[in-house]
């Protein structure tokens, strides 16, 4: 399998990146708590100089609780880094965020001295939802179009903050194919983009290896077969996904499979582990052979 999807642009978004730091207070990088690192960009980590961070672990109603746990004790070891585990549908938890940017940046929130904070990250983290919730309305969405700067927009929140929204400055790093099938799993890399099969296949053996239980109740099976292909059957047939003749469809099994896999059906799950993330093996990256490279 082949994915023709690559971050490209990377030199202006450099620029870009380095000269709204400079002009920050706060920098906010949203990521998929589920994939804390494979959600990340480096070039960030680069350009962060001193500035405070918050990693803001979105979507963490998705994600396992004590890995999430175990990856706020990781980031926060490093200086000038917050992790901040939430759910930027809920007002109540973006709330925290609020409060934690002022206690950053003790000096600014104040009259004639708003703190200028930068919200970051890859696409489909929920950068928009979380701004939304910020701002306790519907902005519209700017496109994301890699390292275009006009579509960077302030946000005046009118509680001492303003925000810049950053969208199209920071893409996955998809040279890590590992974080690429993980990105994929989670429907971070666009539809059009992969092989639901393959990717479908990633997510099983992973399921398989590490949340067998969530596996078993959600599919009614009694035991797991040895093979991530036998198991994207029994989901398959138990989701009825059968062409004529009574075959599975492998295609479509793959497709529902990772429908619910996303929308937290099977429970709460956290596809890399700090210990595991960095070229790592929580995933099944044999699977990522030749055969099924993405670009
Ligand atoms: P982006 O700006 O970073 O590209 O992300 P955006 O806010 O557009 O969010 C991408 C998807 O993630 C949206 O779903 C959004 O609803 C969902 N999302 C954002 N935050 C959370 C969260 O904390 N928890 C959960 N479960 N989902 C979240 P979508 O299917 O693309 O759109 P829609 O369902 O909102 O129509």
């Amino acid at each position: 399998m082949t994915i023709e999807w690559y971050p490209g642009h990377m030199g202006k978004a450099h620029e870009q990146i380095a000269e709204l730091v400079r002009r920050t207070d706060v920098i906010i990088e949203v990521l998929d708590a589920r994939l804390p690192v494979s959600s990340a960009n480096h070039l960030l980590a680069e350009l962060r100089r001193n500035k405070p961070c918050i990693k803001v672990m979105n979507k963490n109603d998705l994600a396992d609780p004590a890995v999430t746990k175990a990856w706020v004790r990781t980031f926060e070891k490093q200086a000038g880094i917050r992790a901040l585990p939430l759910s930027a549908k809920q007002h109540r938890e973006v709330n925290q965020l609020t409060k934690l940017c002022l206690r950053l940046a003790p000096t600014r929130g104040k009259p004639g001295r708003p703190l200028r904070a930068m919200v970051v990250g890859i696409p489909n983290v929920g950068k928009s939802t979380l701004i939304n919730t910020l701002a306790g309305k519907s902005l519209a969405k700017v496109g994301d179009k890699p390292a275009i700067t006009t579509s960077t927009q302030q946000i005046d929140l009118r509680n001492g903050i303003v925000l810049s929204d950053t969208p199209g400055l920071l893409w996955p790093d998809m040279r890590d194919q590992v974080a690429a099938y993980r990105l994929a799993t989670t429907g971070a890399i666009g539809a059009n983009a992969l092989d639901y099969t393959g990717v479908g296949l990633f997510a099983a053996e992973f399921m398989m290896r590490r949340y067998r239980e969530l596996l078993m109740t959600r599919y009614k099976l009694t035991d797991l077969p040895d093979n991530s292909t036998a198991l994207l059957e029994q989901i398959g047939r138990r989701l009825g996904c059968l062409v004529a003749g009574g075959e599975i469809d492998l295609h479509r099994a793959a497709e529902a499979f990772l429908r619910e896999l996303r929308a937290g059906k099977l429970g709460r799950v956290s596809f890399e582990e700090p210990e595991q993330a960095v070229g790592d093996s929580v995933g099944p990256e044999e699977m990522v052979g030749e055969e099924t490279r993405l670009t």
